[in-house]
């Protein structure tokens, strides 16, 4: 049965959105729950020492750092607490993660990399930099010959790329500029098959998940992937993040970067039944918030019901931006037009035609207006950005509005109302 998304109990475990702020800057980073943030207050004041010694406030400690791996581990649909790793951010996981894989890559090993978050190609981009390796892009291409911003990502122009010699396949599994939803277990068993038939003997794949992980189902497993990683500050808890590497890529490609490469799951395995193993505490926050959204307390049932609630928001903002006159005023949305469950709620648009407008300056008038928040920028998708033809601009990029589940229907009509004055 499916389950409807009580948005105003959503909104309710957010202090921030007791305020009225419009928040739809949440690509950049989601509110955080009064449970998430009570745990945190809670660790600091009551077991914030050193983890893996036997005495019993590290044993606490150890134990709810584990327990923030097992929650990790569900979220990503993993299999073993021992492929998560945590780090300050996505971007310093990855390049970790580059840094680890370094010896076991050769010269003239091919990586092939998307042109979304800097995240995601820079650190394969040095690597292969490093080691005489050779960087290959798989850029997204327009579905809407009328738009040439319509960008995503498609499977039949990666294959080309792949030669005996490449080694890794870096992309983006939810873009957070083009709103795409790119169906990762396809694309790498497409990009698996190719490669092994050109006798690819070792192929990787890695998915950057950031803009993903706030709106849907991770599945690892499923996936077939080797690699992934998310940013808990986009998924209602603090600034930190999570990699996943899979258990035959931790013995056979990565090599510790100082004295060890897993943080606390590796060192410091509690032993049931040991000292302090039987002391229960509440110790994740993510996880608990998402059952506590559905009356079926179950991850899928509430990720169907986020998409069906999400879809709605980004349907009503894109029916705008599409529309007739819209098109006549030169706004083309960047990346993918059509409201469908394969989008996210992060849609972007430039200005162009005989009229054309900064992004920036669209975005001024909503910071002049106050109480609600929206972006423009890059975002870190230089390469993607710079794709984009005329007038969108490298130092302008688009104009992004970027909402997730607590978001309302009636903050998409004020962002609208905006618009409309602004366009008008
Ligand atoms: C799609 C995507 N990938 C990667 C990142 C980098 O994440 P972090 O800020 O944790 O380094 C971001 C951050 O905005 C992102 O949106």
């Amino acid at each position: 049965m499916a389950h409807t998304l009580d948005v105003e109990f959503a909104r309710s475990q957010f202090p921030s959105l007791k305020s009225g702020y419009l928040f739809a800057d949440n690509a950049g980073g989601s509110q955080v729950t009064q449970a998430s943030i009570d745990l945190i207050s809670d660790y600091l004041a009551n077991t914030n020492v050193q983890l893996g010694a036997d005495y019993s406030v590290s044993v606490a400690s150890t134990q709810r750092v584990l327990s923030a791996a097992e929650e990790t581990r569900k979220l990503f649909g993993a299999a073993s607490t021992d492929e998560i790793i945590f780090g300050p951010s996505s971007t310093a996981n990855m390049e970790n993660l580059a840094r680890g894989l370094e010896p076991d890559i050769k010269e003239g090993d091919e990586f092939i990399v998307t042109g979304e978050h800097e995240a995601n190609g820079g650190p394969w981009k040095k690597l292969a930099a490093r080691r005489g390796g050779v960087l290959k892009y798989w850029h997204s291409s327009p579905t809407n010959p009328n738009n040439p911003y319509s960008l995503s990502l498609k499977v039949e122009e990666v294959l080309p790329l792949i030669t005996s010699k490449t080694r890794l396949v870096a992309f983006t599994a939810g873009s957070n500029i083009l709103g795409s939803i790119v169906p990762v277990q396809e694309f790498t068993k497409a990009i698996r098959a190719d490669a092994a038939a050109k006798g690819v003997k070792k192929l990787e794949v890695s998915i950057d998940c950031v803009g993903y992980a706030p709106h849907r189902r991770m599945d690892v497993k499923a996936w077939d992937i080797d690699f992934a990683v998310f940013s808990y500050y986009k998924v209602y808890a603090p600034h930190a993040s999570a990699l996943y590497v899979r258990a035959p890529a931790l013995a056979d490609s990565v090599t510790s970067i100082a004295h060890h490469f897993l943080p606390a799951q590796h060192a410091y395995k509690l032993q049931p039944g040991g000292p302090g193993y039987e002391i229960v505490y509440s110790t994740t926050s993510v996880i608990p918030y998402l059952l506590s959204l559905t009356p079926a307390s179950d991850l899928g049932a509430t990720f169907d019901a986020i998409e069906a609630h999400e879809t709605k928001l980004a349907t009503a903002l894109l029916k705008y931006l599409t529309a007739p006159e819209q098109y006549a005023r030169g706004i083309r949305v960047v990346g993918v037009e059509e409201p469908s469950t394969d989008r996210l709620p992060t849609v972007s648009f430039v200005v162009a035609g005989d009229r054309p407008m900064r992004s920036k300056d669209v975005v001024k008038v909503f910071d002049e207006r106050g109480g609600m928040g929206i972006r423009w920028g890059h975002f870190y998708a230089y390469t993607l950005i710079c794709q984009l033809p005329p007038p969108a601009r490298d130092d302008d990029g688009v104009v992004r509005v970027s909402l997730v589940h607590y978001n309302t229907l009636e903050e998409v009509d004020k962002i609208i109302g905006v618009f409309k004055e602004i366009f008008a």
